[in-house]
């Protein structure tokens, strides 16, 4: 691979067709799937889409309300994965102290995995903290856990695994 700029094509010369196939296996251990969705908490739900759909130019597909986070979501497909943008519904969830305090922007990323409790026991392996040790079934059956930001650089990490076979 010629050098494109970017240090990639370095990068791959020096690693022999044995690592590749060794880089290949380790990734596939870790059954990560794709960015499922990236959820930004908004004060606003009609305010955020004058730019996320209006100016930007993404879809909606459907605004959610779901009463037990006491939030509105609406959906806004792009490509394999989605943004979220999430409204607090009320003045005391966790979601809107946060929102109060920090202010709106982006609120995590969500990684979907093959296995979210193997991945789960993968990374407390690897000393890395989580917010849920054990994932939280929610009513579609779809399994979700959080990281904790202080082991993801600052970021607050979503795990998902989604119920059903894969298309
Ligand atoms: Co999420």
């Amino acid at each position: 691979m010629p050098d494109d700029g970017l240090g990639r094509g370095e990068a791959c010369s020096s690693v022999s067709p044995s690592e590749v196939l060794i880089l290949y296996y380790n990734n596939s251990m870790t059954d990560l799937i794709r960015l499922n969705h990236v959820a930004v908490l908004v004060e606003d739900l009609d305010q955020a889409l004058s730019f996320w759909q209006d100016q930007l130019g993404l879809t909606l597909d459907h605004v959610e309300t779901v009463s037990s986070m006491e939030v509105k979501i609406a959906f806004l497909p792009l490509g394999e994965s989605e943004i979220e943008l999430v409204q607090p519904t009320t003045e005391d969830s966790g979601l809107a102290k946060f929102l109060k305090k920090r202010g709106p922007g982006l609120h995590h990323i969500c990684i979907e995995v093959e296995d979210i409790s193997a991945k789960i026991a993968d990374l407390q392996e690897k000393g890395v903290r989580l917010i849920d040790e054990k994932p939280i079934t929610m009513d579609d059956g779809r399994k979700l856990a959080f990281l904790h930001p202080k082991s993801a650089g600052g970021v607050l990490v979503e795990l998902y695994e989604l119920p059903g076979e894969r298309p």
